[in-house]
């Protein structure tokens, strides 16, 4: 185990979730010199006090120490052999294809693929798909599905927390996953997401919404905790520069956890057009 990494990691979570030292401190009701020191990779947080840091910090114990292996809840639905979320892909994938069918090999980035359904959609269809999950089961079932299809896809294991793309692509794509992004990393996610699409591409991206009408859907999993719901339109306003074609909200119900539900969900797609 490497403390200094563990320093890292608080510091990190603290300034992703808008917490200055002496809010976390308030929190844990300590000072905040010894938030300041656990940081500066000076001392360590004693072992009664990790299970608080990790619930004040959104996260856990196995994370703050750096073992990246945690399993998630996403990792337990998938590990049947049936596909969770079934193998028809997301509508969003066809208004994606309307606006750039592939005429070439497209570059397509997939972020929070799960199982791979739309990743391996969108290889079938002529484009050149890169995708990654945080579920390491969700990778492997990915990876097998386009085996099966006998596509290449590039499927890695990422955190988007830290995943920040390296190189440009013609269409980024999310479903399902920006709420595990908080509030105060969307600028800079949005920024990174945007200078990394190509002249003319596009992102397709959907965000659950908060409604004060809305319940929020409990299922008591761990991943729950770690959701943040978006603001009304907050998605839109990242794109104001570029060309909509999709920019819509809409209720709709889920029984995704047993219980029934509704959810607020906004969609963007919008096209990176340069004057
Ligand atoms: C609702 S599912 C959507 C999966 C897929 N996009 C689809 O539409 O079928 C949410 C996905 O987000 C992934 N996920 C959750 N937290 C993540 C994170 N921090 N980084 C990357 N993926 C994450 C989960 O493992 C899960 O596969």
């Amino acid at each position: 185990m490497n403390h200094l990494k563990t320093g890292e990691v608080i510091g990190k979570r603290r300034r992703e979730l808008g917490l200055t030292q002496n809010q976390l401190a308030g929190l844990l009701n300590i000072s905040f010199q010894a938030i300041s020191k656990w940081e500066n990779g000076t001392a360590y947080p004693d072992i009664e006090t990790l299970p608080k840091l990790a619930a004040a910090l959104h996260t856990t114990v196995d994370a703050l120490l750096g073992y990246s292996s945690v399993t998630t809840d996403y990792d337990r639905r998938y590990t049947t052999e049936e596909y969770y979320w079934g193998l028809t892909p997301n509508r969003i994938c066809y208004d994606i294809m309307k606006i750039l069918p592939p005429v070439k090999p497209y570059r397509v980035l997939d972020m929070g693929c799960g199982e791979g359904k739309d990743a391996v959609f969108f290889a079938k269809c002529g484009y050149e798909v890169t995708a990654f999950d945080i579920s390491e089961r969700g990778i492997e079932k990915a990876k097998k599905l386009a085996e099966h299809n006998k596509v290449e896809v590039t499927f890695f294991k990422a955190d988007i927390y830290d995943y920040r793309p390296d190189t440009e692509y013609d269409i980024i794509f999310s479903s399902g996953v920006l709420h595990f992004v908080p509030q105060t990393q969307r600028r800079e996610l949005s920024d990174s997401l945007r200078a990394h699409t190509a002249c003319n591409g596009i992102n397709a991206l959907n965000v659950f919404v908060e409604k004060p009408f809305i319940t929020r859907a409990k299922d008591g999993s761990r991943d729950e905790q770690k959701r943040y719901l978006w603001r009304s339109g907050e998605l839109f306003g990242y794109y104001y520069d570029w060309l909509f074609h999709t920019c819509k909200e809409e209720i709709f119900d889920c029984n995704s956890s047993g219980t029934p539900h509704k959810h607020c969900m906004d969609t963007l797609i919008a096209q990176k057009v340069e004057g």
